[in-house]
């Protein structure tokens, strides 16, 4: 079985390509293009975004295809002319991305693929409608299903790619742009979540720390870099941020506040500046405040999960989300773990499989392949192409 996976719920594209045989799973390609447009803005602009998919998506298909040597060019020219219709009917709202689909289409013989696993949610709705229609249209154009999946489920089902064996029952932390959540994981399918951010995810704080800062966009991969200058702890740091509901009893989190922290201190840094230099921050006080952010976050992260995996009694932690790609959260966890003698497993995805991708949503289509849509007959094609399949923005997990 040969899974096609897309994704374009935030800014970036991804398709990948997945086999399966026995069980085994072999990945043939995972292409991503990540949006640099938004770097100037400080954040995600949803029609912004949007654009771009609709523009990624063929030549990032084309790659794909390429790499997983799918890609065969067709000799028998408009063999599907009446197709057309209908993908043209499915991308209606979408006119570019109809216009590469259909040269495409018309140039390349049905590829050996199997099923097209696409995200249907969580996540900006804009971009979560370009992918499955995108999906939809293929899935018509070549007569196979799509497996709708749930972008947060991908996170965490991308660490059985490497670690087929994870012991359940697991606490998965998924940390994003978009979400902070904490997952029981009693089994594949079978998800409770446990606790969740109030306000901004870990993320976004990131994000607008690197904003406040005027570092740019993705404010994570900046920070955790400017972060790693500063020297630790063992430097006797004097910015020391708050640790919001550390001790609060429950597993959720708030990471409003200490964005704003970030900005009272950048105000007091700057009060008495001359004119000429009111704008401009010191080095040094950039990294110390790098360092103080990834230090808070990754504190009340780490205390959170760590306190859920031991209350649900948890044999494995799973980490997932761009925020998991933050190295020190990584060896913070690993400390504690082997610290407090937890018999507890700790698995996280290599960082590119962290950040959002298309092989995530393949080995998630793959555990969900139960769930697929059949393309609708040709015959009737003129309405009801893939009704069944939604796009929820705010599609929750268990
Ligand atoms: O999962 P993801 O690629 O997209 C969403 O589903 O939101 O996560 C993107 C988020 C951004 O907020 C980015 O700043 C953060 O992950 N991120 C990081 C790192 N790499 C990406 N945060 C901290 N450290 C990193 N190394
Ligand atoms: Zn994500």
């Amino acid at each position: 079985m040969k899974i096609l996976a897309i994704e374009t719920s935030c800014d970036d594209t991804g398709i990948a390509i997945l086999s399966e045989n026995k069980k085994k799973l072999t990945v043939l390609s995972n292409i991503v293009s990540s949006q640099q447009i938004h770097s100037n803005y400080g954040g995600v602009f949803p029609m912004m975004a949007k654009r771009e998919h609709q523009r990624n998506l063929v030549p990032v298909l084309e790659q794909a295809l390429k790499l997983a040597k799918l890609l065969k060019i067709t000799n028998h020219k408009s063999q599907i002319p009446n197709k057309f219709q209908t993908v043209k009917k499915i991308l209606e709202k979408e006119n570019t991305l109809f216009e590469n689909t259909k040269d495409f289409l018309e140039k390349y013989e049905k590829p050996d693929i199997d099923a097209i696993a696409v995200t249907h949610g969580p996540g900006l709705e804009p971009c979560l409608y370009v992918g499955v229609n995108f999906a939809k249209a293929l899935s018509h154009a070549w007569g196979i299903p799509v497996i709708p999946v749930n972008h947060i489920e991908a996170h965490i089902l991308v660490n059985f790619l490497e670690n087929p064996k994870i012991e359940l029952p697991a606490v998965s932390l998924v940390v994003s742009g978009g979400h902070t959540q904490l997952i029981l994981v009693k089994k594949i399918g079978n998800y409770q979540i446990i606790g969740e951010t109030r306000d901004d995810a870990a993320g976004e704080c990131f994000d607008k720390a690197a904003r406040i800062l005027g570092l740019g966009y993705p404010g994570g991969p900046i920070i955790s870099k400017i972060a790693s200058e500063f020297g630790g702890r063992r430097t006797s740091p004097k910015i020391v941020l708050p640790r919001p509901m550390i001790h609060s009893k429950d597993y959720n989190f708030s990471f409003s506040g200490l964005k704003t922290s970030v900005l009272y201190r950048v105000r007091d840094e700057l009060k008495d500046r001359p004119v000429d230099q009111s704008t401009v921050l010191n080095k040094k006080f950039v990294s110390e405040m790098c360092f103080a952010v990834q230090d808070a976050i990754c504190d009340v992260l780490i205390k959170k999960t760590i306190n859920s995996a031991k209350a649900y009694k948890a044999k494995t932690i799973i980490l997932g989300g761009g925020v998991s790609a933050n190295s020190e959260l990584r060896s913070q966890f690993e400390f504690k773990i082997k610290n407090e003698k937890l018999k507890m497993n700790l698995v996280f995805p290599p960082p590119a499989l962290s950040t959002d991708n298309g092989l995530m949503i393949a080995v998630a289509g793959y555990f969900n392949k139960a769930k697929k849509i059949a393309p609708p007959s040709h015959k009737a094609s003129g309405g009801a192409v893939g009704q069944k399949l939604s796009v929820n923005a705010n599609l929750r997990i268990g």
